[in-house]
């Protein structure tokens, strides 16, 4: 009966090696894997041998079912493959049809106008310096000269978080003290650094205003900084960013971390100044708040403010953004709308 088993065997894989049909291949199963098949029964007749055959018998057929069982699944994978093969030659599928349109993602605008930033002030020297959006009381005004109950916390409205002491940020400007801390080594070291990054305020939301929107605050300390310096390199970054010809003019104003504080205007990046509706027929245009670092802020940063001095800045790439594509409403900017978004 070995015998048999491996001329059984043999004759199993030689008329499997000459499928090449689905149908075919079912018959072969059949024939000799079935319930009736002359693997099958040739295995249930073990028990018809004198006992010191059974085993030796019943190893051998059962490795040799496992082995045609195996050739079966190649075989089938072989004829699945080849049967593709012929409906794609046949043009069952059109291989040269032109694919569905991925959608392509793109940069938020907000993200485009950083971004410029980012270049132009690199190119100037100012390396960017992350700052948290969930600061402290105490850095988001204390620090920068405005203690409890100073009225200029006013021009700040605050979203206040249920642990006493913890707000959003209302605006980068907390940053300067991190800064001064992380790289002033003591203050000991010079820096020049922007923080741009998000900033929230209570506000009510309408076309002009938003209750976040992003900042990019500048920083620059060191031995004999001027507010000629302030100047230039603002209106430096004027011309790198709108146009060489542009010219900016710098406006006496109030904040309390900076002193003197100013706010600047670069000629309107739409008429050059002629006057138009998105300059309001000034000419001008209100690109950043700015001044020489106070030295009690100085002195906060660990700067000893006899010896040391600064300029800040800051400034709203939104409104940059709505400026340069004439957008009417701020609230596009974070809508999520993709008939807006994918303007850009
Ligand atoms: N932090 C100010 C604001 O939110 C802008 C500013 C930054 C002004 C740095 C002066 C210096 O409006």
């Amino acid at each position: 009966m070995l015998e048999q088993l491996d001329s059984i065997y043999a004759q199993a894989l030689d008329e499997l090696s000459d499928i090449t049909t689905g149908d075919a291949l079912s018959g072969w199963e059949r024939r000799y894997l079935g319930k009736k098949g002359e693997v099958t029964q040739l295995l249930r007749s073990t028990g018809k041998l004198p006992k010191e055959e059974r085993a030796a018998f019943g190893q051998r057929a059962n490795v040799i079912k496992n082995e045609l069982i195996g050739a079966f699944a190649g075989r089938e994978e072989a004829i699945r493959q080849h049967e593709l093969a012929t409906q794609l030659e046949e043009g069952a599928l059109d291989v040269t049809l032109p694919g569905r349109p991925v959608q392509t993602g793109g940069l938020h605008p907000a993200t485009q106008t950083l971004r410029e930033f980012y270049a132009v002030w690199a190119e100037m020297g100012f390396q960017v310096f992350r700052s948290r959006d969930v600061e402290d009381d105490e850095t988001n005004f204390t620090l920068l000269n405005m203690p409890p109950h100073h009225p200029a916390r006013d021009m700040w409205d605050t979203f206040y978080t249920t642990t006493p002491g913890v707000i959003l940020r209302t605006h980068t400007s907390p940053g300067q003290i991190r800064a001064m801390h992380e790289l002033g080594e003591d203050g000991t070291q010079p820096i020049r650094v922007i923080l741009p990054g998000m900033c929230y305020r209570y506000e009510q939301i309408s076309a002009r205003s938003e209750v976040q929107f992003n900042q990019v605050e500048g920083l620059a300390v060191g031995r004999n900084i001027r507010l000629t310096d302030l100047k230039g390199t603002i209106a430096e970054f004027a011309r790198r960013m709108y146009g060489e010809d542009k010219r900016v003019r710098f406006r006496g104003s109030y904040f309390p971390f900076t002193e003197p504080s100013m706010e600047v205007d670069v000629e309107c990046i739409l008429c050059g100044g002629e006057g138009c509706g998105v300059c309001k027929y000034t000419g001008w245009l209100e690109i950043a708040g700015c001044g020489m670092v106070h030295p009690i802020v100085l002195h906060n940063g660990g700067y000893d403010p006899t010896e040391w001095s600064g300029f800040a800045f800051g400034m709203g790439p939104e409104r940059m953004t709505m400026l340069k594509h004439g957008i009417q409403d701020i609230r596009y900017f974070w809508g999520n709308d993709l008939r807006f978004l994918e303007q850009f």
